[in-house]
Parts: structure tokens; C-alpha cells; sequence
């Protein structure tokens, strides 16, 4: 899209308002805006919080990875990033499976399975959760996805493989920055029927230590009161944007 398109296309009405990012409508019908919020929540909104510049930071986190991703083949809804807060994405009809992809036991896996945090996994996990707040986002699998009628099975097969490959574009970018990828959530959606990566890559929706010093440099700094959690976003928006 050129500058000289891009510069002019307007932001209209809120379409969704989520717990860290709002949706509006633009006078182009297919694109919405996609506008980060220094809001941070955790345990399903029971913890309620600000990160200040979270939104400017993740939004410049993930407009760099989904720039990545796309240059490796993935496609994704990313378009622009538009000002401090805010990008151009294409409209999806979001899915609402989340895809987890886990290289290192952390979080609710550790929980689950009884392990320690750090545990390095032979190969990834992949998981998917139900996208519902009033049910806390339940863990799923294919045969509740089927029977439930959640999602056309076909796109949860595409989702989990890209899921993975992504992932294995992901641990390389990280790893050429310092960066442990612990975790990482994703979301998909269709547009002209067409299923692509979005919402957002960031601390919000990833783990990331510090390879060194196994630091947490992600939300967890939030959601466990651990401190330094701006300077921790800053610390990954300086080595991601390097
Ligand atoms: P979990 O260990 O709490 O299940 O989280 C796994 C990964 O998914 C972690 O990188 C954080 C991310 N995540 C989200 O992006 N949104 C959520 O609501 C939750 C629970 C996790
Ligand atoms: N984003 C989620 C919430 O607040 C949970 C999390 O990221 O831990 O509900």
C-alpha cells in the first residue's frame, strides 16, 4: 500500500474493545486499525494493572516480528504501523482457539505436569485453548474443536503446523538477540476466506528469558509482582528493533 494510501485512510468507530488492544472500523471496509493499550491484565482480568508505554512498545515489538514472519512466508494480517499506538491490519473473522507453542516448561504446564520451571522440552508442545472468558479459556483438543463445532478442523490442522513453524523462525530470532523463547500464544482468523496470523507477538503473549541469565522479560513480571516490567518491555523492544 503506498504512503500517500496509507496516510489517508481514516480511523471510524470502535469495534472491539479487548483487555490490552481496541479494534476500529476504517473507511476501507477490509482493514481495520489495531491500537495497543498500555492496559495490562492477568488471570482472566482479575488482576488489573498499567504498563507504562506497553502499547508503544508492543506495538513496535510486533510489527518487527510480523515484518519477520512474513518475509520468511507466513501470512499475516500486519499491513502498517500507522502512530506510537497504532497499526493497519486486514480484518479477520478471529478463530477463537488460542494455538500455545511451549519450548520450555513454564506457567500453567509446569502446574500441570508437576515440573519445575526451566525444564527444556525434546520437542515443542502444542496446545489449544477455548477462547471464552466466561469459562476462564479452557484447554481443548481436536475432538472437542470437532464436536463442540468450534472451528473447521482443516484450519486447526494448518494452524498447529504453522504454529510450529513459526516457532522455529521465532527461537532463531530470539536466540540472535540473547532471547530464550519460553512460550508463545498465537491467534488466527480469516479474511476473504483466507486464514492468517494475527492479533499481536509480544511480551504480552510470549515468555522470553534472558538467554544468560534466564531473567523473566515478559508479562510474567506483571502477573507475579516481580518489578522492572516497563524496563523489562524496553529491554526486548531495544534488542528486537537492533
Ligand atoms: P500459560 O502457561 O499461562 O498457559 O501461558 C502460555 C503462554 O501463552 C504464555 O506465553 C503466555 C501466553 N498467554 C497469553 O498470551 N494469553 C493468556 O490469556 C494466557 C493465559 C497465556
Ligand atoms: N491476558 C489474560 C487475562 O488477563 C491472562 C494472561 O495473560 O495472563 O485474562
Amino acid at each position: 500500500m503506498s504512503v500517500k494510501h496509507l496516510a489517508s485512510i481514516k480511523r471510524l468507530n470502535l469495534l472491539y474493545e479487548g483487555k490490552a488492544k481496541s479494534i476500529y472500523a476504517t473507511d476501507e471496509p477490509e482493514l481495520v486499525i489495531q491500537h495497543f493499550k498500555d492496559d495490562a491484565t492477568a488471570f482472566n482480568g482479575e488482576k488489573k494493572g498499567t504498563i507504562p508505554n506497553k502499547g508503544a512498545m508492543n506495538n513496535q515489538i510486533s510489527a518487527r516480528v510480523f515484518h519477520f514472519l512474513k518475509e520468511n512466508g507466513i501470512k499475516t494480517h500486519y499491513i502498517a504501523t500507522l502512530n506510537e499506538n497504532e497499526q493497519l491490519v486486514k480484518k479477520l473473522a478471529i478463530i477463537p482457539i488460542e494455538v500455545v507453542v511451549r519450548n520450555v516448561v513454564a506457567g500453567s504446564l509446569a502446574k500441570r505436569m508437576g515440573k519445575e520451571e526451566g525444564f527444556e522440552l525434546d520437542d515443542p508442545v502444542v496446545e489449544l485453548y477455548y477462547k471464552d472468558d466466561s469459562l476462564g479459556d479452557p484447554m481443548i483438543n481436536r475432538f472437542h474443536v470437532h464436536s463442540f463445532k468450534i472451528a473447521d478442523l482443516e484450519h486447526i490442522r494448518v494452524m498447529e503446523v504453522e504454529a510450529q513453524r513459526i516457532n522455529n523462525m521465532l527461537w532463531t530470532f530470539f536466540d540472535e538477540r540473547g532471547i530464550l523463547l519460553v512460550d508463545f500464544k498465537l491467534e488466527f482468523g480469516l479474511h476473504k476466506g483466507e486464514l492468517l496470523l494475527g492479533d499481536e507477538i509480544s511480551p504480552d503473549s510470549c515468555r522470553f528469558w534472558d538467554k544468560e541469565t534466564n531473567e523473566k522479560l515478559d508479562k510474567d513480571r506483571f502477573r507475579r509482582d516481580l518489578g522492572k516490567v516497563e524496563e523489562s518491555y524496553r529491554d526486548v523492544m531495544d534488542r528486537v528493533l537492533k
